[in-house]
């Protein structure tokens, strides 16, 4: 949308450092500033800034980011925002929006939906104020929502006509394709034209994080199914990235360092009217990535509403990986039999659910309380059951010292001996499935030559340079570190400076995270250059013992099948391999 100059006029205008102060209390240390991170809870600062390279890593959580991405996280806001309010700070004038091919028109698109959604937002608001709203008005008074609470919310009325919005918005100017692909209407199923998605329905305005109204749910007023209607997943909207009220929660949410999530329009809603700002709702999903990652960008802690039954632990458990791959904390509140947050907070008001969410559990002491419940005086093929799913879900945590933790309380909880479960965990561990691991999984292991290599680089373009020539990217085993080598050679190769902003890639998180963090961090090598031969010569060498099992194994696999062609063939090639000057692993 904009050119690469004005972003960096901009960027080069303002001082990160200035930027941060203004969020954050740093401190100087050497070439960096460091300060308590504002994207995770911590006592000791792990929150880098880096002056030189004008970025900011957290060595504790992993985000980190130039000023934009800063000001991006800090205030939810989007690039374009976040460049027009530090092009407001530089007194930089920004240029109409140069729009690249293709994107002018998605912009376009994006402006006429939120125009529509928005006229539409309007009617359904108006109505429900209006005469033919008065059902609707009185059933939301029964359900206890207070006028001015209504009014926040923006809450609608659809009637039951068929065409009613639709008409409505043709009146204002808004094609019917339009108004379809914002998921207002529906295309008739036979014959021509379409008729309203929403009729007979209390409307619930769905807003993105700035606040613009993207989708709407909608509920009627007896026992009719499908209880809620929502829009369709559109261009403005998808589910498994929203978060109802996501857009007024996000203060509080990070004043308080943690969200509410709750299930219901109106469980959300009855939070915010009893004072309980910083609750979100899902809508109709589970929580996916997205909606963590949105969260993510505000607080670091998240308090689920979970019956305490089977089918509330199974669905808490399948969250799991989830969280341990966003590092999110996260605490369990169970409320009382048949309660969702609303019906409890109309009956017993703000103090009685904060006493439940101060009796919070952590997740895993949930899972344990359920898992294991009446376990002491349980028969033994009870205790058995209990144990082995209680193993299956210990298995899942990173953490040795918490596994250890579980497996103790696991242990005390069904009077059994700890060192036998301790070996039958060992006994049902298992490889972890494929396809089930969690996209950005906590690194326990980092490559260390890759690592070193990619540090080398970055703090030093020649080395850099003469590391291009030495390896290639395919060398690099670690998928991650491979895209890291990737792209500092490309950018070497199309004649690039090595600059940490030019290698930030917004549609690369993890990518971007490591670059980051090797840029500032800030240690000293005695003797760079050996480091470097090492390293390159250590990842050499196990890429030619991961070859020469490769052919040993394909060798045993030919002898296997009697096909001693490609048997000597591939004897020929291991031969060659084996000639190579051999090369001596030296110590790191
Ligand atoms: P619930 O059935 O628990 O309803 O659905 P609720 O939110 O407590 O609403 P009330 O109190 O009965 O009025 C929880 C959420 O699941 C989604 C909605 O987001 C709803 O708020 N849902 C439920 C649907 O999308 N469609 C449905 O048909 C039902
Ligand atoms: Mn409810």
């Amino acid at each position: 949308m904009f050119s690469e100059d004005v972003i960096s006029r901009v960027r080069d205008s303002v001082d990160i450092v200035d930027i941060v102060s203004g969020y954050v209390s740093l401190k100087k240390t050497g070439k960096n500033y460091v300060g308590l991170c504002p994207f995770h809870a911590e006592k000791t600062p792990s929150f880098t800034v880096n002056t030189d390279k004008q970025i900011f890593h957290c060595f504790g959580c992993g985000v980190g980011g130039d000023v934009f991405r800063f000001l991006e996280s800090q205030e939810g806001l989007n690039f374009p925002e976040a460049l027009r309010q530090l092009a407001g700070k530089a007194g930089i004038t920004l240029p109409e929006s140069r729009p690249r091919v293709g994107e002018k028109k998605s912009d376009d698109e994006r402006k006429a939906l939120l125009a529509v959604i928005t006229e539409a937002a309007d009617f359904f608001r108006k109505e429900l104020e209006g005469p033919t709203g008065s059902a609707a008005r009185a059933y939301l008074k029964k359900r206890g929502l207070s006028d001015s609470v209504v009014k926040d919310f923006s809450l609608g009325w659809a009637k039951s006509e068929w065409d009613a919005l639709l008409r409505h918005l043709k009146q204002k100017g808004h094609p019917a394709g339009l108004m379809e692909k914002a998921g207002l209407i529906v295309k008739r199923s036979e014959g021509e034209g379409h008729y309203d998605r929403f009729r007979g329905r209390i409307i619930f305005p769905i807003r993105d994080l700035s606040g613009n109204v993207i989708a709407f749910g909608g509920r009627v007023m007896d026992d009719s199914l499908p209880k809620y209607l929502n829009s369709p997943e559109t261009p403005l909207y998808s589910k498994s990235n929203v978060l109802y009220c996501l857009d007024r929660a996000k203060e509080q949410g990070r004043k308080l360092g943690y969200f509410i999530i709750v299930e219901g329009y109106l469980d959300a809603i009855a939070c915010h009217q009893f004072g309980v700002q910083n609750a979100v709702a899902t809508l109709g999903t589970a929580l996916t990535e997205g909606h963590l990652r949105q969260m993510r960008r505000f607080a670091q802690k998240l308090v689920l509403i979970f019956d305490p039954d089977p089918a509330g632990v199974k669905a808490a458990l399948r969250g799991l990986d989830l969280f341990i791959a966003a590092g999110m904390k996260v605490n369990v509140v169970s409320l009382p039999d048949g309660d969702d947050p609303d019906t409890f907070l109309q009956k017993h008001g703000h103090d009685a659910f904060a006493a439940r969410l101060r009796e919070s559990l952590k997740f895993m002491d949930f899972v344990l309380s359920q898992v294991v419940r009446g376990g002491a005086t349980a028969s033994i093929d009870e205790k058995v059951e209990m144990a082995s799913e209680m193993l299956g879900v210990i298995a899942r945590i990173p953490s040795g010292i918490e596994r250890d933790y579980y497996l103790k309380k696991t242990a005390e909880a069904l009077d059994v001996n700890e060192t036998l479960l301790r070996q039958e965990m060992t006994k049902q561990a298992k490889p972890r499935q494929a396809g089930s691991a969690p996209v950005s999984r906590p690194r326990q292991q980092r490559p260390r030559a890759e690592e070193i290599l990619i540090h080398l680089m970055l703090r030093d373009e020649n080395m850099a340079r003469s590391i291009r020539g030495d390896i290639a990217p395919e060398e690099f085993t670690d998928p991650l570190y491979q895209r890291a080598a990737k792209k500092i050679f490309s950018l070497l190769d199309a004649g690039g400076r090595l600059d940490v902003k030019a290698l930030l890639n917004d549609d690369d998180e993890e990518l971007s995270g490591l670059i980051t963090h090797y840029s500032a961090l800030d240690i000293d090598y005695s003797d760079p250059q050996k480091h470097c031969n090492d390293c390159v010569s250590v990842i050499k060498q196990q890429n030619y013992e991961k070859k020469i099992k490769t052919l040993t194994r394909a060798i045993n696999e030919a002898a296997a099948r009697g096909d001693w062609a490609e048997h000597r063939k591939l004897l020929e090639e291991q031969n060659r391999l084996y000639q190579r000057p051999g090369r001596r692993i030296p110590g790191l």
